[in-house]
């Protein structure tokens, strides 16, 4: 497995591959089950994968939340090479944002409701790093997670806007054994917020409605920053207290499959 932290020699060994088909996983690090599925898969369906791993300040609009973010690289770069990755990318700030994020990709609509409304600038951050590195790693295919729907169709929707030479790729999302999406920010749960979250994807499923959804989730003793059900698919994040700081999680359920009476 190649690392690259110079892009030349990145771009170098992306002219190589000449007609393979590349995969790309981009990520921020912090890798557990959910990336290791995005690899995996990427790995069955293209001769060759590439990972990124970028912590990307801009899609941070809280300061806390971005210092908070686990840095684990020497496993991460473990679980590639196990995952049979070709090649890691390990950008800095300069390279991604030689502009210093003067130029930005805004989406009007979508990107303004959910999390984006919880979160000023995060889809700007988002669209923005993952339209600059489509372009650098110049991929085939792209993974992204189902567990950030609207990431994911956000994404897919701006390469569509974009005639960008690329298939965006959503895959269902891993989950532990009670319920609770994987994700990098389980790692900061403390025992008692940890078992409160495994609630959270049974309720999200359960609730008979988006009200009850957000009573069953208050009485837990979370902060609800929306539970919204939209094309039959309910949306939520949470905020949860946990050790000296707060922790907020997402998820989503689909909508139920239609049941085969036959
Ligand atoms: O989902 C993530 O890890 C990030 O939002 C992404 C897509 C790697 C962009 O920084």
């Amino acid at each position: 497995m190649k690392v690259f932290t110079d892009l030349e020699q990145w771009r170098d060994w992306r002219r190589g591959l000449d007609d393979e088909d590349l995969g790309f996983v981009p990520t921020m690090g912090a890798l557990h089950a959910g990336h290791q599925s995005l690899l995996q898969r990427c790995v069955a369906e293209n001769s060759k994968t590439a990972l990124s791993i970028y912590l990307n300040a801009t899609q941070f609009n809280d300061p806390k939340d971005l210092a908070a973010y686990p840095a684990t690289l020497d496993a991460d770069l473990q679980m590639a090479e196990q995952a049979g990755v070709d090649a890691v990318l390990l950008p800095t700030y300069a390279q991604i944002y030689p502009d210093d994020f003067s130029f930005q990709l805004d989406e009007t609509r979508f990107s303004k409701g959910l999390c984006g409304a919880d979160r000023p600038g995060h889809f700007t951050g988002v669209l923005t790093v993952v339209m600059k590195l489509l372009n650098i790693v110049s991929p085939n295919t792209a993974y992204f997670g189902l567990k950030d729907y609207q990431q994911f169709r956000l994404i897919q929707d701006m390469s569509a806007a974009f005639f960008l030479p690329v298939q965006i790729i959503g895959c269902d999302t891993v989950r532990e054994a009670d319920g609770l999406a994987m994700s990098s920010r389980n790692q900061l749960l403390d025992a008692c917020a940890r078992a409160k979250a495994g609630q959270f994807n049974k309720i999200l499923h359960n609730a008979p409605s988006d009200d009850a959804a957000v009573a069953q989730l208050q009485a837990l003793g979370v902060r609800v920053d929306y539970v919204e059900t939209h094309a039959g698919r309910r949306f939520g994040a949470i905020v949860l207290p946990s050790g000296n700081g707060e922790v907020r999680l997402i998820d989503n359920c689909p909508p139920p499959q239609p049941v085969d009476v036959h």
